[in-house]
C-alpha cells in the first residue's frame, strides 16, 4: 500500500514537472529553427504578468528568432529550473523577471557560466555580476506619482495616511516606496499627514533620504508581499487597531493595483471610513473598472509594450553581437548594470479614456460605465 502511494506521488511529481515545461512550450513563438531567446516571468497569478506575456507574444509574431516564455509561479527553485531548461534548449539570451531579486542570482550565474546573456526585466536581479542589462520603468517616479496624487488631494493638517508596500524580496518595492517617501515625507514632517499604521515611518518622519535598511524597517511593517490576501488582512488589522479618529477621510499609498483593490475593499467596508483616496499601478483591467466606478482613485500606467520592445531590442542586439543602448545604470549590489528606462503616466477617472482607450491600449468594450 505504502509503495503504491509512493508510486502515485512519484507519477504526480513527474507530471507536475513535465507540465511546467509543456506550459512553456505552448508559448513558443518566432519562426527561427531553434531557441534563441528565453523569457522567464514571475507568476501567472497576477494580471500584470499576463499582460507582459501577451505583449511579448504580440511583439514576437514577426520576429525571426525562436522564443519561449516560462512562468516561475513565485518559486525561485522553479525559476532556476526554468532557466536551466531554456539553457539546455539552446537559448543564447535570457530575459528574466525574478520572483526574488537576490535568490535569482544563482540562476543568473548559471546562465553566465553557460555563456548565456542575462537581461533583467522590470525587476533587478541583485548581488551578482551575471546581469548584463536591465530594462525597467522609472520605478522611483511610480512611487512619486503615488505621493503626488495624495498630496494634491490633502487639505489642512492631520490627514490620516496609511502606507503599504510590495514584497521586500523585490527591489522595486524599495524604489516605489522611496519615490512615495520623497514626496510624502515633507508633508508628514510638516503635519499635513499623520501616518496611522507604521511606527517606523513615524520615527523616521523627519528624514527624507532613507538608507536601504531604514526603508526595510518601514516596508517590514507595511508589506503586502504583493499578495492580495496579505494586503486585505493587513488593511483589516490596521483598521481594527485604529480609533475612529484615525478614519473619516483617509489617504492610502497602495503599491499596485491588485493590492489596492484588496485594501480598498477593506477600507470601503469600514463604517468609520467616509472617503478614501487610494493609489495603484499597472493599469490592470480590474482596476480600470474600479477607477471608473470610483472604488480606486488612480493607477500608474506602465506601457508594457515599451518594456517588451526594449527587452527584445536588447536581446536582438546581443544576438547580433552588438551592445544594447543604455540610458543609465542601476547598482544591483555587485555592479552597475547598464539600463534603459521607460516613463510612466498617472491615470485617474479624468484621463482614463484618453490614455488607455483612445490610445488603443484597451478596448472600450472591456469596461462598463466609461
Ligand atoms: C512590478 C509591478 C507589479 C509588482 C507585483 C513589481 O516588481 O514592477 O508592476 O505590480 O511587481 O507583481
Amino acid at each position: 500500500m505504502k509503495r503504491m502511494v509512493f508510486l502515485l506521488v512519484a507519477i504526480a511529481l513527474a507530471f507536475g514537472i513535465a507540465g511546467q515545461v509543456f506550459a512553456g512550450g505552448e508559448s513558443e513563438e518566432g519562426s527561427g529553427a531553434g531557441l534563441q531567446v528565453g523569457v522567464v516571468l514571475p507568476t501567472k497569478d497576477e494580471p500584470r504578468w499576463i499582460q507582459d506575456e501577451q505583449r511579448f507574444k504580440d511583439a514576437l509574431e514577426d520576429l525571426g528568432y525562436g522564443v519561449e516564455i516560462l512562468f516561475s509561479q513565485g518559486d525561485p527553485a522553479r525559476e532556476k529550473a526554468n532557466v536551466e531548461s531554456l539553457i539546455t534548449k539552446g537559448a543564447e539570451v535570457l530575459i528574466i523577471c525574478p520572483h526574488d531579486g537576490s535568490a535569482a542570482g544563482a540562476a543568473a550565474d548559471e546562465a553566465n557560466r553557460a555563456g548565456v546573456s542575462v537581461i533583467s526585466y522590470d525587476r533587478l536581479i541583485r548581488d551578482t555580476e551575471s546581469v548584463d542589462y536591465y530594462v525597467t520603468f522609472d520605478s522611483v517616479a511610480v512611487g512619486e506619482a503615488f505621493g503626488q496624487y495624495l498630496v494634491d488631494r490633502a487639505e489642512g493638517s492631520g490627514n490620516n495616511l496609511y502606507l503599504y508596500a510590495g514584497a521586500a524580496s523585490d527591489n522595486n518595492a524599495f524604489l516605489f516606496f522611496q519615490g512615495a517617501w520623497n514626496v510624502l515625507q515633507p508633508k508628514i514632517a510638516d503635519g499635513t499627514f499623520v501616518v496611522q499604521n507604521s511606527s517606523a515611518a513615524i520615527e523616521l518622519r523627519n528624514k527624507r533620504d532613507l538608507s536601504r535598511s531604514e526603508l526595510a524597517s518601514i516596508i517590514g511593517q507595511v508589506t503586502t508581499n504583493w499578495n492580495f490576501n496579505d494586503a486585505k488582512n493587513l488593511a483589516e488589522a490596521n483598521l481594527t487597531a485604529a480609533p475612529a479618529s484615525a478614519k473619516g477621510t483617509v489617504f492610502i499609498a497602495a503599491p499596485n493595483d491588485g493590492t489596492a483593490r484588496a485594501i480598498a475593499d477593506a477600507f470601503g467596508a469600514d463604517g468609520d471610513v467616509d472617503t478614501f483616496y487610494i493609489t495603484g499601478q499597472d493599469a490592470e483591467k480590474a482596476s480600470i473598472q474600479y477607477i471608473i466606478d470610483g472604488k480606486q482613485s488612480m493607477t500608474v500606467f506602465k506601457d508594457v509594450r515599451m518594456l517588451v520592445s526594449d527587452a527584445i531590442g536588447a536581446a536582438v542586439a546581443i544576438l547580433e553581437g552588438e551592445t544594447p543602448a543604455a540610458t543609465g545604470a542601476y547598482d544591483n549590489g555587485a555592479k552597475d548594470v547598464p539600463a534603459i528606462q521607460s516613463e510612466v503616466i498617472t491615470v485617474d477617472r479624468d484621463n482614463v479614456q484618453s490614455v488607455l482607450i483612445d490610445s488603443g491600449y484597451y478596448a472600450a468594450s472591456d469596461f462598463t460605465g466609461l
